[in-house]
């Protein structure tokens, strides 16, 4: 089975993955490669396009990592979700180490923007412009950003991502948020939908919101929590898409039957959620597919397990459970 056939078959744009590349052995990791290039028809930048990468010095632009990695991972036709222009984490030095004005950080996260989206161009499907602004408890989490410009550095990112879009004719890149924790009812995901509502009050586009779905083996949420959720985001104009998929053991063991069983239902439920509320879920994607390169183990000590294949690149009963609902 090709999981991009599948899911295209029923109306999604993609099934897709994230990928590490040019940063990891994945770069030339051959059966990794193929594996890829046969089940994902979009690929995400695990790192290459973030900020410490791409402005390593003020005003300095690199963007070989991000261009390599949209020749190899995206050589077979694949789509890119382009990630990402406005975060907290993985910023470069100059902006964390020292004070700003908000006239000269507002300055800086223009530049940003204007030269990352304007190099990249027409080949990013879409940006995801600001990614985990949010608190659990709906107030906008610190950053820099946020610190130093307030809440209207959210409005201020997406203004600037669509008029240098808008510079270089590539209006069709699609406009993003993206987050976790946003996948179930609850304070945070309101808050969410009503920033977004108030953005377009003021006249801004956004195109989308990304739910990353993150989620833990045996506390996913529901199907109809996770159906609920999306709809709210469509009713209000937005596509929506799953993001950054994976579904973690919290402690081992994670490949006995019992708990695979368990970890298969819960990617058929997620998968499932984006199936029920039609093709405005334009598609899904997991956050790498091999456990051997999952970002899990190095952030949540004693965690893993969490992708599609095992760390031998055996595709796990959450494969074919995912196939199964697609
Ligand atoms: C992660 C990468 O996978 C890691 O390699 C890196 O060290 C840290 O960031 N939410 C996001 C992604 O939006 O950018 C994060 O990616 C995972 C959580």
């Amino acid at each position: 089975v090709d999981l991009n056939k599948l899911a295209q078959r029923r109306e999604m744009h993609w099934f897709g993955t994230a990928a590490d590349i040019p940063n990891t052995a994945e770069t030339t990791d051959a059966a990794y490669l193929k594996v890829l290039r046969k089940n994902f028809g979009e690929v995400t930048p695990a790192n290459a396009m973030k900020f410490m990468y791409t402005e390593p010095e003020q005003n300095v632009f690199n963007f070989t990592a991000g261009d390599e990695f949209l020749e190899i991972a995206g050589r077979h036709g694949a789509q890119i979700r382009c990630h990402n222009l406005v975060w907290a984490s993985q910023l470069s030095d100059f902006v964390t180490s020292k004070t700003w004005t908000k006239e000269a950080l507002t300055s800086v996260m223009k530049n940003h923007i204007y030269k990352t989206v304007q190099h990249f161009g027409k080949r990013c499907y879409s940006w995801d412009v600001v990614n985990e602004a949010i608190n659990g408890d709906g107030s906008f989490s610190s950053s820099v950003w946020y610190n130093t410009i307030g809440e209207d550095y959210f409005y201020l990112a997406f203004k600037f991502a669509q008029d240098a879009l808008a510079e270089i004719g590539a209006h069709d890149v699609k406009l993003y948020y993206n987050d976790y924790g946003i996948e179930n009812q609850g304070v945070k995901s309101s808050t969410v939908l009503q920033l977004v509502k108030n953005l377009r009050s003021r006249g801004i586009r956004i195109d989308g919101v990304g739910l990353e779905s993150h989620f833990i083996v045996g506390e996913t949420p529901s199907l109809a929590d996770q159906v609920a959720t999306k709809r709210a985001y469509i009713e209000a104009g937005l596509e929506v898409a799953i993001t950054e998929l994976d579904i973690r053991f919290a402690q081992v063991p994670y490949y006995t039957p019992a708990v695979q069983k368990q970890q298969a239902q819960d990617y058929y439920t997620s998968v499932e959620s984006c199936l029920n509320v039609g093709p405005r879920c334009i598609g899904v994607v997991v956050w790498d597919f091999d456990d051997a390169y999952s970002w899990v183990p190095g952030t949540f000590a004693g965690q893993g397990g969490a992708c599609l294949f095992n760390n031998t690149l055996e595709a796990k009963p959450a494969f074919f459970a995912v196939a199964e609902a697609l």
